[in-house]
């Protein structure tokens, strides 16, 4: 797995280890946040017998010595980044296409039997005018470089796919949950809300988004790894239902008992006014849906964040 000490990395690390598998990690404790935050998210792995920690950066490292013997790879490393700008293209182009190009030849290589890489929503670049949900069959629209560069990384795995490699593309919405990366909205609301800095609110705050738990997100790669997907496969993980970033911030006002100091900034370019998600193959090819409530999932976050 690369990206192991990461947000979804880890908790896909602590499911994997739990089920009795046997995992080598790759991470290179990017400066995206803190390295302290990323090895707290592996405090509980680090000591398990079943998991290898490599600490190096995967655009260093010898592939295909790095997965020979793999029956799996599940690549969640990136440059991570939405709001990015013109000037971070050559790092998207770097980590989220030259990379995955290069670990799927390598995995091919090695034999590797099945190959999932962490999409975005932000190939969409935003719901239909309709207000319908986005299908996997919708035409790739994103509106920024991070979305571009993983709307690239697709056409990579679709190429590749095209040639026998079992590669499929696992679309995340906002994914939330404990451990959620300190950039991102409910983690700085909490932060707020819990006698931190005010949370930066970009825009009126009536942005919707297909908010979707860690512990569904894991679920998901989990039963797709298990799952022998045809090659290409391309699949929406989110909550069917969307909520407003208003409408989180005051459930998280609501959960901690504090309101949400909120500082009101312009809206930015790269956030769309809403990501709505049409989960229905991955209903249908994984059986997989959300399982945790916003509330019940917020509540976790909440309780988890004042215990740091
Ligand atoms: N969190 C979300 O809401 C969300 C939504 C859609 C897609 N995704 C995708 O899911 C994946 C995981 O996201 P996350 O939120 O867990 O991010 P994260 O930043 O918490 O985890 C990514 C990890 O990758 C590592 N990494 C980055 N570059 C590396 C390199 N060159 N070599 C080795 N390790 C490297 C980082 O150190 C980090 O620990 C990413 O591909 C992201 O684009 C996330």
């Amino acid at each position: 797995m690369t990206g192991a000490a990461g947000f979804i990395g880890s908790h896909l690390t602590d499911a994997l280890l739990e089920r009795g598998d046997t995992v080598v990690g790759v991470d290179s404790f990017a400066p995206n946040y803190s390295r302290s935050i990323k090895e707290r998210n592996l405090a509980s792995a680090i000591d398990s017998d079943g998991f290898e920690l490599i600490e190096a950066d995967l655009t260093e490292l010898d592939l295909v010595d790095l997965l020979e013997g793999a029956d799996a790879l599940v690549h969640l490393a990136a440059f991570t980044d939405a709001r990015g700008g013109e000037s971070d293209l050559p790092e998207y182009e770097r980590l989220n296409v030259d990379l995955p190009r290069r670990l799927l030849v390598a995995a091919h290589g090695a034999g590797v039997g099945s190959i999932l890489l962490a999409s975005s929503s932000a190939v969409y670049g935003g719901a239909r005018e309709d207000g319908s949900p986005s299908t996997e069959l919708d035409p790739l629209e994103p509106i920024a470089p991070y979305g571009q560069s993983k709307a690239e990384m697709e056409q990579v795995a679709d190429d590749a796919a095209a040639g026998g490699v079992p590669v499929a593309c696992l679309r995340f919405f906002t994914v939330y949950g404990t451990r959620q990366r300190p950039d991102m909205l409910c983690a700085r609301a909490i932060e707020a809300a819990t006698g931190g800095p005010p949370l930066p609110l970009l825009g009126d705050g009536t942005q919707r988004r297909a908010w979707v738990h860690v512990g569904d997100a894991v679920a998901s790669i989990l039963t797709a790894l298990d799952t022998d997907l045809a090659p290409g496969t391309v699949l929406n993980i989110g909550s069917p239902d969307s909520h407003a970033v208003s409408e989180l911030v005051d459930l998280i006002s609501g959960i901690a008992g504090h309101e949400v100091a909120v500082d009101r900034r312009d809206a930015h370019p790269a956030d769309p006014a809403a990501t709505i998600a049409d989960i229905s193959q991955a209903e249908e090819l994984l059986g997989w849906k959300p399982k945790v409530d916003l509330q019940e999932g917020l509540e976790e976050q909440v309780a988890w964040a004042r215990g740091l």
